[in-house]
C-alpha cells in the first residue's frame, strides 16, 4: 500500500430512495490506487480522512458519462459504504453528482455506526443478510417486527440479539403493548442465546420500576459495548506480536452492537501495535465469517485470510497461536454453546496444545443450567445448507440437518475472556 494521506469530502444527505431497485445502480469495490487532486470537505465530520489503499465500496447511481473515468469516484472510502436507502451528495469544485454512500466505522469512535441503535421512533438495525456487498439500515417500530428480525437473522450474534430484544421492549412500553405478551414473542425469536433472555428480563424489570423506555433500553446497549471493551482489554493480553490468532463465525461489531467479544482482543492487540494474523473460517452454511468477520477486519486493516472451515485443523498444526470464539450460552459447569463447527475447533486446539479462549459477556452466563446437553440447540431450515445464492446445489430427495450451534464441553476452554476477568471454567462459579 502506498503511503496515506487525508482526502476531505464535502458530502451532506440530499435524498431517500424509495425502492429498492438496483435500476442504474453499479457496485464497484475495490483499493484506492489514486488519489484525486480534488480536494473536497465533509462538513458533519471534518476530522474523517481516507486514505490510499483503504477499502473502498461505493454504488453509483446513474453515472454521468462525463464522469465515468474520474478516479476521485473511485475512491470513496474507507468509512464511507454504500445504503441502498441512503442518497448523500458530493459536492465536488467543477461538478456535483449524486452517489450512494454512507458512512460506518464499526468499533472505531463513538461516532460510528452500531449493529443496533434507537433513533426517530424506531429500532434500526444493519441488516447483516445483505453484508459484505450492501450496506442496508433497516428501521422497525414495533416489537413483532424486532422479533422477525431476530428470526431471520436480519440481525445476529448473541450481544446484538440482546440489544434489539432491549429495544423490542423499549417499543412495547412506547406502543403501550402488553409487556408480558410482548417479552414472550421476543424470547420466542430464537432458543439458544442466553443475552435474549437476559436483556428481555432487565428490560422488564427497569420499564416496572417506571425507568423511561428508551433510556433504559439505550442505557442495556451501551452497557453491552462497554463491556466488549473491556474484554479487549483484559484479552488483548493474551495475544502477543505476530500472533497468529483463529476465529470462528462473528463475534465482532455486528454481533455485539459495537467492538466485540472474540474480536475485541483482536482489536485492541492491533491498536497496541502488535503485528497479528487472523485466520477467518468461513462458517457454513450461513457464512458469518467470510461474509461477516472478513468485512469487519478489512474495514479496520487487521490483516486476515478466509478459510473454509475443514482447513481450521490443518491451519492450526501449521502455526495458530489461539483460539478465540463468542459463546451463545455458557453453563454453570462451563460446558458453552457456540456457532456450528466451535467444537472441532475446540477438539484440535486441545489435541494441539493451542490455547483456545472463549470471550462474552456475564449476560451470556445461564448459571441455572448445570450441563451444555442441557442447552436448546436452535435448529434451521434445511434450505440453509442444500442451497447456496438461491439454488439448490444437494441432490433433490436428499435432506439436510442444519443445527445452528454445537456444544464444546469445558475440559477444552483454556479460559472465558469476560468483562470482570479471564476466568477458569472451574471459576464460574464467582459470577454468582
Ligand atoms: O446464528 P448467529 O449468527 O446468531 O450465531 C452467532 C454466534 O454463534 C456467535 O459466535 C455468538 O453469538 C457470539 S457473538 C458475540
Amino acid at each position: 500500500m502506498d503511503c496515506a494521506f487525508p482526502v476531505r469530502l464535502d458530502i451532506s444527505v440530499s435524498e431517500r430512495l424509495d425502492d429498492d431497485r438496483h435500476d442504474n445502480i453499479f457496485l464497484r469495490t475495490g483499493f484506492v490506487t489514486r488519489m484525486s487532486p480534488l480536494e473536497l470537505e465533509y462538513k458533519s465530520n471534518p476530522s474523517s480522512v481516507i486514505s490510499i489503499g483503504q477499502v473502498y465500496i461505493v454504488i453509483y447511481k446513474t453515472i454521468p458519462s462525463y464522469l465515468k473515468n474520474v478516479t476521485f469516484f473511485e475512491m470513496i472510502s474507507s468509512g464511507y459504504v454504500i445504503s441502498r436507502r441512503t442518497t448523500l451528495l458530493i459536492t465536488m469544485p467543477a461538478y456535483t453528482c449524486t452517489i450512494i454512500c454512507m458512512k460506518i466505522g464499526l468499533g472505531t469512535n463513538g461516532k460510528d455506526m452500531r449493529a443496533v441503535w434507537f433513533e426517530n421512533g424506531e429500532v434500526k438495525m444493519i441488516d447483516q443478510r445483505e453484508l459484505p456487498h450492501d450496506l442496508v439500515i433497516v428501521g422497525f417500530g414495533t416489537h413483532d417486527e424486532v422479533a422477525l428480525s431476530i428470526r431471520n437473522m436480519t440481525t445476529r450474534g448473541a450481544p446484538s440479539i440482546g440489544a434489539a430484544a432491549a429495544y423490542g421492549m423499549c417499543l412495547a412500553a412506547l406502543n403501550k403493548h402488553d409487556l408480558k405478551d410482548a417479552a414472550e414473542t421476543l424470547k420466542d425469536a430464537r432458543p439458544t442465546a442466553n443475552d435474549l433472555f437476559y436483556a428481555v428480563d432487565h428490560m422488564s424489570a427497569e420499564l416496572k420500576r417506571g425507568a423511561d423506555p428508551v433510556t433504559a433500553a439505550n442505557a442495556y446497549a451501551q452497557m453491552m459495548v462497554d463491556k466488549c471493551i473491556k474484554m479487549g482489554e483484559y484479552g488483548s493480553t493474551l495475544i502477543k506480536d505476530r500472533d497468529n490468532v483463529m476465529t470462528h463465525c462473528n463475534a465482532g461489531a455486528l454481533a455485539t452492537v459495537d467492538h466485540g467479544t472474540a474480536i475485541a482482543p483482536i482489536r485492541k492487540a492491533w491498536a497496541d501495535g502488535k503485528k497479528i494474523f487472523v485466520y477467518v473460517s468461513e462458517t457454513r452454511p450461513r457464512l458469518q465469517g467470510m461474509q461477516l468477520t472478513a468485512w469487519e477486519l478489512l474495514r479496520e486493516g487487521i490483516p486476515h485470510a478466509i478459510i473454509a472451515d475443514g482447513a481450521s485443523g490443518h491451519f492450526m498444526r501449521k502455526g495458530v497461536n489461539m483460539v478465540i470464539t463468542g459463546a451463545d450460552r455458557i453453563v454453570a459447569n462451563g460446558d458453552f454453546a457456540n456457532k456450528i463447527g466451535t467444537y472441532e475447533k475446540a477438539v484440535i486446539a486441545k489435541e494441539l496444545n493451542i490455547p483456545f479462549y472463549v470471550a462474552a459477556p456475564v449476560s451470556t452466563f445461564d448459571l441455572n443450567t448445570k450441563h451444555g446437553d442441557d442447552i436448546h440447540i436452535e435448529e434451521r431450515p434445511e434450505e440453509e445448507v442444500t442451497m447456496i445464492g438461491g439454488v439448490r446445489i444437494a441432490p433433490v430427495g436428499s435432506v439436510a440437518l442444519n443445527p445452528s450451534f454445537d456444544v464444546t464441553p469445558a475440559k477444552y476452554v483454556t479460559g472465558f475472556i469476560t468483562e470482570i476477568g479471564i476466568l477458569k471454567p472451574t471459576e464460574i462459579h464467582k459470577m454468582r
